[in-house]
């Protein structure tokens, strides 16, 4: 099988590690790829954001396959336009790929389906905003209603901030919504799904503020890990019947079935599973902690779920033992990240390329604000997470920064979950 994988970052360096260690892939390209992905699979130039780019590559590369990366080539449209082509293609259609591009259009998704969510206000001007402010009361959740690189949401006691956030939104003219503040521990759970079998993953927590102890602004992922020892038994099954079947099978009913990787980003609060919101791919960092623990060959099963077959695809492994990953970001990341300058020790085992490109002579440089996701497994968490961080200490970028505290207090036993009201 021919495979090519759309995006350039450590989540698509994660996949072609992957798909590279299934003996069913008989040829890997990654475009536009990164310094690390060019080690295992063939670059190639696309504008990811180009449905007709991305579906003339697959044809002209012979692929048998394609896997798409991140949501912006989803929401427009590679997915059809590969699949046009008559090439399978693992990744939603762009109307199904609005569960991740229209928060409005997930909550309208999620009330047909029943499926738990926190409650919101659609805002359209800013006397809207005050009064949704005013009912769903501290702590405020104000959200960019588009696609934001995990970037658009405030969550903030400060009221003054929370209007000047959905003004700021408005402003550019973007939509707003207020949510209610959901309490308790994060989890992000994928499912692979054909659009009408879903097979759920392993779930694991990301840690999304930008330092330690989650203090800093939100960003793309800075650090994840798996399995979770602190979760609920039963949280996958619970979740797979409340959430991830519901929304597929609303989905169907749609005439939009969404197949390939459904992502819920849930709040484990006091009053039960919430879904915090839907992505429509897998997630980055979270991709680099779940595949290394996948046994099961990863392009047979995107396959199945891109031709239809999903029910017939063997359960799936899983290696015992955990995996942490460190994102190792550029100086100025998430605001105003500064690129250009050289990675070195980027070639490890384990370390996977975020944000990375190569020069003639062979210098690897930082090309994005999260430069570099170093990755370890290990019998435990506390062992993958020191191996790491010691992986962390042979990689160098100047400047750079990255949280020390990433699975921490899991590994201590530090994380409750909030008791049931
Ligand atoms: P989103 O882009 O919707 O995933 O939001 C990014 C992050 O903001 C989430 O991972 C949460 O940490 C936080 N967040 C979003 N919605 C809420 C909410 N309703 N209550 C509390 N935190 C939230
Ligand atoms: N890790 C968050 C995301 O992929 O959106």
């Amino acid at each position: 099988m021919r495979v090519l994988v759309i995006g350039s970052g450590a989540r698509e360096h994660a996949l072609c590690v992957a798909l590279n260690d299934d003996p069913a892939v008989s040829a890997l390209a990654c475009a536009p790829g990164n310094a690390g992905t060019r080690a295992i699979a063939e670059p190639a130039a696309v504008d990811v954001a180009d449905p007709a780019a991305v579906a003339a590559l697959a044809t002209g590369w012979g692929a048998d396959l394609v896997v798409i990366g991140p949501e912006v080539p989803l929401v427009a449209g590679a997915a059809d336009a590969v699949r046009d082509a008559g090439i399978a293609c693992f990744g939603p259609s762009a109307e199904a790929a609005q569960l991740e591009g229209s928060k409005s259009f997930a909550k309208h998704v999620m009330t047909a389906a029943g499926v738990p969510t926190a409650r919101s206000w659609p805002v359209g001007g800013p006397a809207e905003l005050e009064t949704a402010l005013d009912e769903a009361g501290a702590p405020f959740v104000v959200k960019d209603d588009g696609l934001a690189a995990g970037k658009g949401v405030v969550v903030t006691t400060d009221r003054d901030a929370a209007v000047a956030h959905g003004r700021r939104v408005l402003d550019a003219g973007g939509a707003v919504l207020v949510e209610e503040y959901l309490d308790g521990p994060e989890v992000s759970l994928f499912a692979v799904t054909d659009g009408t079998t879903v097979l759920p993953l392993v779930p694991v927590q990301d840690h999304k503020r930008r330092d330690d102890g989650d203090g800093g602004p939100n960003t793309g992922g800075m650090g994840a890990y798996a399995p979770l020892p602190w979760a609920p038994p039963g949280l996958v099954d619970e979740v797979l019947a409340t959430v991830l079947q519901p929304t597929v099978d609303e989905m169907a009913r749609r005439g939009e079935p969404f197949s390939g990787l459904l992502y819920a980003g849930l709040a484990l609060t006091s009053r039960g599973v919430r879904v915090v919101e839907f992505n429509a791919r897998f997630g980055d960092p979270e991709t680099q902690v779940v595949l290394p623990l996948l046994e099961t060959p990863l392009a047979g099963l995107l396959q199945a779920a891109a031709t239809g077959t999903l029910a017939e695809h063997p359960p799936l492994r899983w290696r015992s033992g955990a995996a942490v990953t460190v994102v190792v970001a550029a100086p100025g990341y998430p605001e105003k990240p500064r690129t250009g300058d050289p990675v070195t020790g980027a070639d490890a085992e384990g370390v996977l390329h975020a944000g990375t490109t190569v020069d003639a002579d062979g210098t690897v440089r930082s090309s994005g604000g999260r430069v570099l996701a170093v990755t370890a497994v290990g019998e435990d968490l506390a062992a993958a997470r020191r191996r790491a961080y010691e992986r962390v200490a042979g990689v160098w970028l100047a400047d750079a920064h990255w949280r020390t505290d990433i699975a921490l207090a899991a590994v201590e036993g530090r994380i409750g979950l909030p008791t049931p009201q």
